[in-house]
Parts: structure tokens; C-alpha cells; sequence
């Protein structure tokens, strides 16, 4: 099927390259020149597992080409997704304004029958939005359907990828949603899907808006959950870890998103709690348990911070090491990452950062300042007086910490990830404090 992508970020470029990889043939398009100029030129301006290798294959054999041209690519396609971004407003709610941008463009440029299929994580009922758009600015119609008209379908297909395992979370879901209004747009949507062989919810377009909203948001709330599980631990003795495995056999519960830790960060979570609670508001109705989760998650990231102060004791000039600056691993994402909450605060007591993660180095020196960025992990751990550790990079548990220890000042590790095992740090020298009871001093 011939497919256009609009909209070439994390989740255009990795729905594009996989459309490609299970027989389609797919144009990538974005408005900024220069990002389509790299990509045409086989250069991916992301840092994703496997992303690399996909795209490389399929431009070289044309299955996979790239414009800055919704236009040209509106009338050869005939399924448009939109993966554009949507950027939380100052009231939490989603700026829709390129999602708009993109259905005026496509249906002025539409001579035949289109499907647009919402791929951007949109609040509920834009996809009635999009639909009163494209009517709007149909060239052959004045803004009303009427016969003659160009037909065309508005449908749902939210993402459930995560960053770091985007690739195998396409190729292998756990469901695919589709939200769609008529028959021959469900019929467009399973073709597509045809090769991936997982189970296909199909409902209309808002409950398939909703399943986004709520799935993001519920694991959302597990992690705070755990969270302030792991807040009640440090108290009472209890180790959060073990607490999360014993909850986590549970069929019922289920084991991950049960990792306590400096709180959620990253593109998605925060923006999408904001906008559901917002979307929930606009509708009349106080979704209070979210406000608790996003409150959670913000005062996890002060303990952890108020820990090292304490510690610590004075922080001027003292140098602190951090090892892992992405929101997550296995991903260069630096957006609403926590160790730019806890960097930032820690220099503003006069505490001097140097810092090691193996890819978000160029993206993080773009919003912190004042930080030393070093070429490894080793060397970031020179002569400091602490050692935070805030992203849970596999790299990290294979270092030879006793030489960690040799280059330190002073033994101490801030594990705000629990990644550590503090029982052979402990054995080794160091004070540590990990998230929810786990520490050794
Ligand atoms: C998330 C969802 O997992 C995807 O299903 C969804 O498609 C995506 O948002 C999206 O809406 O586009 P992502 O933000 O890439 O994916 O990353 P996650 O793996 O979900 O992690 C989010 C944050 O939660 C990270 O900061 C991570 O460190 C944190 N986290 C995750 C925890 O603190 N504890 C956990 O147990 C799991």
C-alpha cells in the first residue's frame, strides 16, 4: 500500500521504517528542510535501537522515501498518518496546531479517496476535529459532504511504543487499536497490519483516543503507586524491590512498571497525564487521582534531592558525579528527563556536575549549563565526592566499581534507579542509598 507518514520524529521515522520493513511503500515527510536533507542523505538525527539499520535498507531500495511536501505526498498515498508532534499549552492541554496544519494541507491537495489516521497521541474527540478540517477545506466542496465530493475517512491507530524498544514493540504488540468510523477504513487498517500477527481491537475513533489516554495514564499511576510505596519503606524498614516482586506475581497486578525510582520523565507521561487531567476538566469531571500521580511524581524527584542535600551536608564546591542523563535507557531523549530537575538543583547550591551518559550527552548539553561532560563513566567518577546514579543503562552494572571507588573522593553512591546491587557496593566501600529502603548506611 502506498503510505504517507507526516511527521518525522520518534514515532513517524519508526512507523515509517516498519510500514516499509512488512511490504509497504512509505514517504517520511516533515516541514523542517533540514531533517528530510539528513535523511534523504541517510543520516537519522535519533539515537533508537535498530532504527539505523530499517531505514538505511529501505531507502536504498526506494520502499522508503522522504519530502518535505505534504502535498505531492497527500495525492500519491492513500493512507496519511499523522505523527506530528503535540506539545503540552501553559494549561496543560495539547497544542493541536500542526495536527490542524496537516489535515487543511492534505485535504486541499485531496483528488481522491484518503484514509488519515491519527498516530500522535491526541486528546479524545480530535478526531472529529480533523474530520470537520478536512471538510472545510476540501477543494471540491464548498464545506458540506455532498456527491461529487473527494471521500475520505478520519481513524484512530494509536502507538504504544516506548523509546528504546520502539522497533520490536511495533513489529511484536501486545494489541493493535484501531478507531475508525466505517468499514472500508477498518478494511484499509487490518490490510495494512496484516503481517504482524497480534490481536486488533477495533472500536470508533473516540474509545480508541480513550485507550491511549488511559493506558499512558495508568502506567503512569503505577509508577507512582510504587513511588509512594517505596516513600512508606524508607520508613517502616521494607524493601521496595522485594515488596514490587511479591505484588508483581500477581496476575491480576503484573511485575513492570513497578520499579520505583527519581519518578517518570520523557515525552510522553507527563505531557499525557497533563492533557488527559485537562481534557477531563474541559468535560466537567476532576480526575483527582491523576493530579496525585503527576504531584507523586514531582515530590519523588525532591526527596531524592532533600537525600543528597542531607547527606552531603554542604554542597559548594563539592563535585558530584552522575552517571545517565536520559529520561531512560536506550534512547539520547533528554525531554522532562528527572536529571535535569536534580543537576539543576544541585548547582544552585554550588555543587559542580560531571557527567557521563552513553547518548544523551550532545542532546543534555544542549539544556544544562555548567556541567563537565565526560568521555566515560570512569572519568566522571575522578575525584568526586558523590556518584548519582539517575539513568539505568545496562553499561553501568558491568564497571569495575572497586576502580570506581580508587578515583572517588569520597565513597558514596546515590542510586536513583535501584540499579545497583548494594550489598557488592556496600562489600566495596560505599555508602549507598538507592529509592524505597534500600541503603547500606
Ligand atoms: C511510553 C509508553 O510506555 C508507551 O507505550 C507509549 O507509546 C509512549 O509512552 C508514548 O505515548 O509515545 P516511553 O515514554 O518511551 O513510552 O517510555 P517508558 O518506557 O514508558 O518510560 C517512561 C518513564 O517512566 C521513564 O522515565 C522511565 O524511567 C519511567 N519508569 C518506567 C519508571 O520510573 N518505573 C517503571 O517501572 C517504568
Amino acid at each position: 500500500m502506498d503510505i504517507a507518514i507526516v511527521g518525522s520524529g520518534y514515532v513517524g521515522l519508526v512507523t515509517g521504517a516498519c510500514l516499509a520493513h512488512i511490504g509497504h511503500t512509505v514517504v517520511c515527510v516533515d516541514n523542517n528542510a533540514e531533517k528530510i536533507r539528513q535523511l534523504k542523505a541517510g543520516h537519522v538525527p535519533i539515537y533508537e535501537p535498530g532504527l539505523e539499520e530499517l531505514l538505511e535498507k529501505y531507502r536504498k531500495n526506494s520502499r522508503l522515501t522522504f519530502s518535505t511536501s505534504i502535498a505531492e505526498a497527500a495525492k500519491k498515498a492513500s493512507v496519511i498518518f499523522i505523527a506530528v508532534g503535540t506539545p503540552s499549552k501553559k494549561n496543560g492541554e495539547a497544542d493541536l496546531v500542526y495536527i490542524e496544519n496537516v489535515a487543511r494541507e492534505v485535504a486541499r491537495n485531496m483528488d481522491s479517496y484518503k484514509l488519515l489516521v491519527e498516530k500522535s497521541t491526541v486528546p479524545a474527540q480530535t478526531g472529529d476535529r480533523i474530520a470537520r478540517t478536512v471538510r472545510l477545506n476540501l477543494p471540491s466542496s464548498s464545506g458540506k459532504d455532498k456527491k461529487g465530493a473527494v471521500e475520505f475517512d478520519v481513524a484512530s491507530n494509536p502507538e504504544f511504543l516506548r523509546e528504546g524498544s520502539a522497533i520490536s514493540d511495533f513489529m511484536q504488540p501486545d494489541r493493535i487499536v484501531i478507531g475508525v468510523e466505517s468499514k472500508r477504513a477498518e478494511r484499509l487498517l487490518r490490510e495494512i497490519y496484516k503481517p504482524i500477527k497480534t490481536k486488533i481491537v477495533v472500536t470508533n475513533v473516540a474509545t480508541a483516543e480513550m485507550i491511549k489516554h488511559a493506558s499512558n495514564s495508568f502506567l503512569a499511576t503505577k509508577i507512582s503507586f510504587i513511588n509512594s510505596v517505596a516513600q512508606i519503606c524508607e520508613r517502616v524498614g521494607a524493601d521496595v524491590g522485594k515488596v514490587a516482586e511479591g505484588m508483581g506475581y500477581d496476575r491480576r497486578i503484573g511485575r513492570s512498571f513497578l520499579n520505583a525510582g527519581i519518578g517518570y520523565g520523557g515525552s510522553c507521561f507527563p505531557k499525557d497525564v497533563d492533557a488527559f487531567i485537562r481534557l477531563a476538566e474541559k468535560n466537567g469531571y476532576d480526575f483527582s487521582i491523576l493530579k496525585s500521580v503527576r504531584q507523586v511524581n514531582e515530590e519523588q524527584k525532591q526527596s531524592f534531592i532533600r537525600l543528597i542535600e542531607d547527606k552531603l551536608w554542604i554542597l559548594k564546591d563539592k563535585t558530584v558525579a552522575v552517571w545517565g542523563l536520559a529520561f531512560k535507557p536506550d534512547t539520547d531523549d533528554m525531554r522532562r528527563a528527572a536529571s535535569l530537575d536534580v543537576i539543576e538543583a544541585l548547582q544552585a547550591e554550588g555543587a559542580l556536575i560531571q557527567a557521563y551518559d552513553p547518548q544523551a550527552m550532545d542532546n543534555a548539553a544542549k539544556m544544562l549549563r555548567n556541567v563537565k561532560f565526560c568521555p566515560d563513566p570512569y572519568a566522571a567518577a575522578r575525584g568526586a565526592d558523590c556518584l548519582l546514579l539517575l539513568t539505568e543503562w545496562t553499561e553501568f552494572s558491568g564497571l569495575d566499581m572497586a576502580k570506581v571507588r580508587e578515583l572517588m573522593r569520597q565513597a558514596v553512591i546515590f542510586d536513583g534507579r535501584n540499579f545497583l546491587d548494594e550489598k557488592s557496593v556496600g562489600d566495596l566501600g560505599f555508602e549507598y542509598y538507592g529509592i524505597g529502603g534500600r541503603r547500606n548506611a
